[in-house]
């Protein structure tokens, strides 16, 4: 059974318009950064979400996280409906199970307080143990992401380094005990030189305390390297779903085979098959219908006005895009056959 799972998530910001706007027409405006995205994460597994700039990554943390409301659509934990989850038990209950690591780790500790109190911060909030067990934990869990306590309990964030406060930064995600941890572009700020240590304590923790992660990243290769499983956004939409190996050995969606392509080999005698993608990074204020990347598509035909089914091609494989050559459901993998099966069963 899933321990997430996603149908049909949907967020629709609406503009509010100057006056002088609001009489030229009556017709409001809406940001779409998150456009009928269904997906699930099992137990225990590392599923990426990589897209460029604006693609609504954040926004679906920030909807997985409880930081905003959806606009339609269900999020079920361990196959409990937890959309509407937003304040009391059911929200203390539901952070206790999913918590979310920063992108910047400059801003997102407290610098008036220790690391010793920011690590306690969580346990203390959702009443999870008494003082002596609270403290007993956030020696071991500074510990174990690398940060003796004997040397690093007592400082404030501004005596550490990036890397070190990052390790901060998953040390109160982790503490808890959550299933779910979702990360948004943890080493996005770090140096080049710290990112691989943080990103293979993350993958080493998550086998350890066996807890499933959603990794968000705009770096194909970070990705490949890291998780069990990716799915590429554009625009809002979720264009394909494959294990990482697949994904990177099969693209089939024109913007994946974009972005693979652009992922640096480390071979001079590599002769790369570049694939351009035309026109201007797109908005998602009042997207158009269809595939939001037909604009962008040198496959585009008069099909992609019409939004494109989630089908598969193969083991563990889904994409949407008309113009990908679809095998039938009897021909696919059991995991293939659950994923379509859940989404029917929602629609
Ligand atoms: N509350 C909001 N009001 C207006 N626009 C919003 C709001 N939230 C998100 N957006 C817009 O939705 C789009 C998606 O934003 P989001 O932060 O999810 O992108 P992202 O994929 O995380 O990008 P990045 O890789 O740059 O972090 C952006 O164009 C953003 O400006
Ligand atoms: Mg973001």
């Amino acid at each position: 059974m899933a321990l997430l799972s996603v149908h049909h998530l949907t967020k629709h910001i609406k503009i509010s318009k100057g006056l002088g706007a609001s009489l030229r027409g009556p017709h409001a405006s809406w940001i779409k950064p998150v456009e009928d995205v269904s997906f699930s994460i099992e137990e225990g597994e590392i599923l990426g979400i990589v897209g460029e700039s604006g693609c609504g990554k954040s926004t679906m943390c920030n909807l997985l996280s409880k930081l905003d409301d959806v606009t339609s659509g269900t999020i079920r934990l361990n196959n409990e409906d937890v959309t509407n989850v937003s304040k009391g038990k059911a929200l203390t209950h539901y952070r206790k199970q999913v918590q979310l690591i920063f992108q910047d780790p400059f801003d997102s500790l407290n610098p008036r307080l220790r690391v010793f109190d920011i690590v306690a911060e969580a346990p203390r909030a959702l009443k999870l143990w008494e003082e002596p067990e609270i403290a007993r934990r956030v020696s071991t869990m500074l510990a174990t992401v690398g940060l003796p306590p004997e040397r690093y309990a007592q400082r404030y964030p501004h005596q550490m380094s990036g890397g070190e406060r990052q390790r901060v930064g998953i040390a109160s995600a982790l503490i808890a005990e959550p299933k779910l941890v979702i990360a948004d572009e943890p080493v996005s700020m770090l140096d080049v030189s710290i990112r691989a240590g943080v990103m293979d304590l993350l993958r080493d923790l998550s086998r350890r305390l066996n807890f499933s992660c959603l990794y968000v990243s705009h770096d194909l290769s970070i990705l490949t390297h890291l998780c069990d499983r990716v799915m590429v956004m554009y625009l809002g939409q979720l264009v394909e779903v494959a294990s990482s190996k697949e994904l990177v050995s099969n693209p089939q969606h024109p913007y994946t085979r974009a972005l693979v392509a652009a992922v640096p080999v480390p071979d001079p005698r590599y002769k790369r098959q570049s694939i351009a993608i035309k026109g201007e990074l797109a908005k998602p204020i009042d997207p158009p219908a269809g595939c939001r990347f037909a604009p962008r598509c040198s496959l585009a035909m008069p099909q992609c006005s019409q939004t494109p089914e989630m089908k598969s091609v193969g083991e563990s494989h889904v994409v949407a895009c008309h113009a990908v050559s679809v095998s039938e459901l009897s021909g696919v993998g059991p995991s293939d056959r659950r994923y379509l099966q859940n989404i029917d069963q929602q629609t």
